[in-house]
């Protein structure tokens, strides 16, 4: 049923030419029948002057009457076959362009498409609505502030202040006249030089800013240098205001957009062109940092059950054990490596990871003595001379009765750990049992003496504090990930019941940081606020050729990364600026810097943020679990996502990217705007480069008539017809077999009254003969067209003696006799 609503503009202009068609075919067949009904017999006849005959005859037989009547003029027996051809064609060309008339406009309907080419709109500021905004502090301009070495203050690089290290026999002692924690100019603007060869949507390292901030006093203690001379100076803090939804789709939030698909945030401080009716797209390029994780399963998991009785105050987890899923038995005894020369070229992430799942693998079967390490005195020794396990032992990781050693199980958690191993904690010391004067024996003798230690000197997977701060040395941190409890028995129940079984996975993850520049497709439609504003596309810049790829550099700083975190930015080749920088053509920069590990910490040492949140947030990704929000334990609709993500290695590096992508959501926004560009304010006297500053090409939508075709196949048919119809006059006008004369000569012919006169009166009255002269027509009514004529009889005949001609005008009224 359609519905008044649902009417488009082509339905109703069908209704309307169906309806004067149907008004048309009324008064077509009206006009004849009241004509006839105005016709007053006398004994069944009727009298009229010849020329009243010819147009009466007109009227009737040029109406829809002979047809539906089947009358004479319109049979086809006996007719000649053209001439029937020709009127049958005419009857079918009228039907057709009543169909016509009615179908072709109901092909026509409203649309919206986009404009054919983009137009330059005004940007304007989008608040965001969601928590984000609150826990953002206004912009105020806010100088940056760097502070370097972590032991003793050292100067920056860049930066003129002129820190010595004295030393003597009583220690090592740094000298200043005073510590300047401003950025220098040059600096910044060296970092910032290769934005010209960007969109201006792109951001830079000083583009970045912590959500929120406060000030620093330092105290004017003797013998530490004063920082600014003991004023205050700005830090960043951590508070975490929202946490972010993980369902696979691409937020916006003040100052960033979030892909919760991949991990990762892109720096934007939104706006978009003024509101319209219809919706506008645009893209950009856009600076994004993501995380980058690789995971490798340890083919080992942690198995337990819930005890079948539990009293207040124990923990319900019970007979919790290692089992060798392959991890130990089935453990490739080649040692594995990572290339180390190419770290921007070649991160080789996963080859960490997978170096770490054996050592600590490794460490662990030595602890348990599973295997040996080889042994130093007895030459030729290897490790691995002996294998005690196979697939499926289990080896005991609590006593029962007692807790868990070092983990906190939960049925409802997720934890990760940067300490290898850490599984194992305790299970080689004795322990007072219930009774306190009798030592429990430890569950394992550690026979080569295996502690955390070990563990931790073993397994690297990145950079140390000790390592230069420079290109090569990315932030990287790795730590194991116990995936979300699953039970054995196969079902996807949650429910902690007594007596059920519990396996944990166990990976090895490595993740770093990578920055690179993505074409983001936006979408403006709906309300003016953030929510009007939607991310369609997201992808890696294509570049078209290697030239075309950005620049990236990173200050050769010359000292530790425990000491600074390196800047990193998009130069162009010229502008060294007196830094010593090292540069790389490539899509994406794995970024600088040494990873703290541990929480967000809520106050920063100085105000860089470019250089700090995301070493700040690869820490808080290995330390879920224990004060946390990210274990899920808190958080039923994030622990659903764990859960799932959990299954498998690749995807339990997803759950560590999202972790990151919402511990940076929450510590940084970014500046970066079209409608408030940075271009406008350096150039602010510039009119004309103000004029253009905070625009942008945007493809608008508007409203356009579209069509089906479909409904033009009557027209497209008529016009067929109608060409080939003018064709074959054209020939037939070209070859001199019609035209005007030889109409009129046959128009007059055949028109009724002198059909009938000719016969009543016989050709002495059809006038002069000439019928094919423009003059024929009146001279005919005038010498002949008055006399009257009855019609109706068995013959026609004359109803008046012959009038002289000379008396006859054409404007005396013959028709009063018969009407009535
Ligand atoms: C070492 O240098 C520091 C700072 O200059 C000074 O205070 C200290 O007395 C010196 N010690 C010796 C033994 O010279
Ligand atoms: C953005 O950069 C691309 C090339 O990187 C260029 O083709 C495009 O025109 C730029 N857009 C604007 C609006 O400057
Ligand atoms: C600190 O004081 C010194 C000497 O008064 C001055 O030269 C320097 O510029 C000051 N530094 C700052 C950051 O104010
Ligand atoms: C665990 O098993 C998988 C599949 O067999 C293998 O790819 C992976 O390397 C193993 N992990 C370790 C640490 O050996
Ligand atoms: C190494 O071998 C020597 C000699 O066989 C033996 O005394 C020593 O206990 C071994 N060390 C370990 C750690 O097994
Ligand atoms: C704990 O008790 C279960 C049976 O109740 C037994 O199979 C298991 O070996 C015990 N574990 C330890 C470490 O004693
Ligand atoms: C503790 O153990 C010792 C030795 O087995 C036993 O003699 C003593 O009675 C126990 N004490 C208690 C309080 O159970
Ligand atoms: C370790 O395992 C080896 C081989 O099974 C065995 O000979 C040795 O006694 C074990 N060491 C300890 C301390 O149990
Ligand atoms: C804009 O919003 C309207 C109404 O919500 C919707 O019908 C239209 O498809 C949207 N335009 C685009 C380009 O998505
Ligand atoms: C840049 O720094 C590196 C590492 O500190 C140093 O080896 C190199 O000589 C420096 N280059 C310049 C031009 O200062
Ligand atoms: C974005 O720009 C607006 C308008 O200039 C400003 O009020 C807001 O603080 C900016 N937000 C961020 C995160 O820079």
């Amino acid at each position: 049923m359609v519905q008044v609503h649902d009417l488009t503009v082509g339905y109703v202009s069908g209704m309307i030419a169906a309806g004067l068609f149907v008004v048309q075919l009324l008064i077509a067949v009206a006009i004849p029948f009241v004509l006839v009904g105005l016709l007053k017999e006398k004994n069944s006849k009727v009298t009229a002057s010849a020329v009243t005959w010819s147009v009466i005859g007109r009227l009737l037989h040029s109406s829809y009457w002979p047809t539906i009547l089947q009358t004479d003029s319109a049979t086809n027996r006996g007719v000649r076959s053209e001439v029937w051809m020709l009127s049958w064609l005419q009857t079918l060309a009228t039907v057709l362009v009543a169909i016509t008339g009615v179908v072709t406009p109901l092909g026509l309907y409203e649309g919206v498409g986009p404009a054919k080419t983009p137009s330059q709109q005004v940007f304007h500021y989008l608040q965001d609505t969601s928590p984000f905004v609150y826990g953002t502090l206004a912009r105020n301009n806010l100088p940056w502030s760097r502070i370097c070495g972590s032991l003793a203050r050292l100067g920056c690089p860049g930066s003129p202040n002129n820190v010595t290290i004295v030393s003597n026999k009583t220690g090592n002692y740094v000298q200043a006249d005073w510590y300047n924690s401003h950025v220098p100019q040059n600096v910044i603007d060296v970092f910032q030089s290769g934005l010209s060869t960007m969109n201006k949507t792109v951001s830079s390292v000083f583009d970045i800013q912590w959500r929120s901030y406060t000030l620093l006093q330092p105290d004017d203690r003797a013998g530490v240098i004063l920082i600014d001379n003991g004023t205050a100076y700005p830090v960043g803090t951590y508070e975490h205001i929202s946490t972010i939804t993980m369902d696979d789709q691409i937020l916006l939030v003040e100052g960033l957009i979030v892909d919760t698909r991949d991990g990762g945030i892109g720096f934007r401080n939104h706006s978009a062109p003024p509101p319209r009716e219809y919706a506008s797209t645009w893209s950009e390029d856009i600076l994004f940092i993501q995380p980058q994780t690789q995971c490798v399963d340890t083919n080992l998991t942690l198995d337990f059950s819930i005890s079948a009785t539990t009293s207040i105050g124990t923990s319900d987890i019970a007979n919790l054990v290692l089992t060798d899923r392959g991890g130990f038995s089935n453990i490739d005894h080649k040692y594995p490596t990572w290339e180390m020369d190419d770290m921007q070229g070649n991160p080789d992430l996963w080859r960490r990871a997978y170096k770490a799942a054996f050592l600590n693998n490794v460490y662990s079967m030595f602890f348990l003595n599973v295997t040996a390490p080889a042994n130093k005195s007895v030459p030729g020794s290897h490790a691995f001379e002996y294998v005690n396990s196979f697939v499926g032992k289990t080896f005991p990781l609590q006593k029962n009765g007692s807790s868990p050693y070092s983990l906190t199980i939960e049925t409802n958690k997720i934890m990760t750990s940067g300490l290898w191993g850490y599984y194992l904690e305790g299970t080689d010391e004795a322990s007072s049992g219930s009774n306190s004067t009798m030592k429990v024996p430890p569950l394992y003798p550690n026979p080569f003496n295996i502690t955390s230690s070990n563990f931790s000197d073993a397994v690297f997977c990145g950079p140390g504090g000790a390592d230069d701060a420079n290109i090569k040395n990315f932030a990287t941190q790795c730590g194991l990930l116990y995936g979300a409890p699953r039970r054995q028995d196969g079902t996807d129940s949650q429910m902690s019941e007594p007596g059920s079984a519990w396996t944990i996975p166990m990976y090895s993850c490595v993740s770093a940081a990578m920055a690179s520049v993505k074409t983001v497709s936006f979408r403006f439609n709906g309300s003016d606020g953030l929510s009007g504003l939607t991310v369609t596309n997201l992808v890696e810049k294509n570049y078209p050729n290697e030239d075309s790829k950005p620049l990236w550099a990173v200050e050769n700083t010359g000292m530790s990364l425990s000491d600074v975190n390196p800047l990193w930015g998009l130069v162009k080749p010229e502008s060294q600026g007196g830094l010593n920088l090292s540069t790389i053509r490539k899509e994406s920069l794995m970024l600088p810097g040494f990873v703290v590990f541990g929480e967000f910490v809520p106050k920063t040492h100085q105000n860089l943020p470019g250089v700090d949140f995301y070493c700040d947030a690869l820490g808080a990704m290995y330390d879920v679990g224990h004060d946390s929000d990210y274990s899920g334990e808190s958080n039923n609709a994030m622990y659903r996502v764990w859960r799932g993500l959990s299954r498998t290695s690749t995807t339990a590096a997803k759950i560590l990217n999202l972790i990151w992508t919402d511990a940076a959501t929450n510590a940084v926004a970014g500046t970066r705007s079209i409608a408030t560009s940075n271009e406008s304010k350096a150039k602010r006297t510039d009119d004309s480069a103000r004029s253009d500053a905070n625009t942008w090409p945007v493809i608008l939508y508007q409203r356009e008539i579209k069509y089906h075709l479909r409904y033009a196949i009557p027209a497209v048919i008529l016009l067929f017809v109608a060409v080939c119809m003018c064709s074959l006059m054209l020939c037939l006008i070209v070859f001199g077999r019609t035209g005007p004369s030889k109409m009129r000569k046959y128009l007059n012919k055949t028109s009724a009254g002198r059909v009938l006169a000719g016969h009543i009166y016989g050709p002495v009255v059809e006038g002069d003969g000439s019928v094919n002269d423009e003059q024929s027509s009146r001279k005919w009514v005038d010498r002949v067209g008055s006399k009257q004529i009855t019609v109706g009889g068995a013959i026609a005949e004359a109803a008046e003696t012959y009038v002289a001609k000379e008396n006859i005008s054409p404007d005396n009224s013959q028709a009063e006799p018969f009407l009535r």
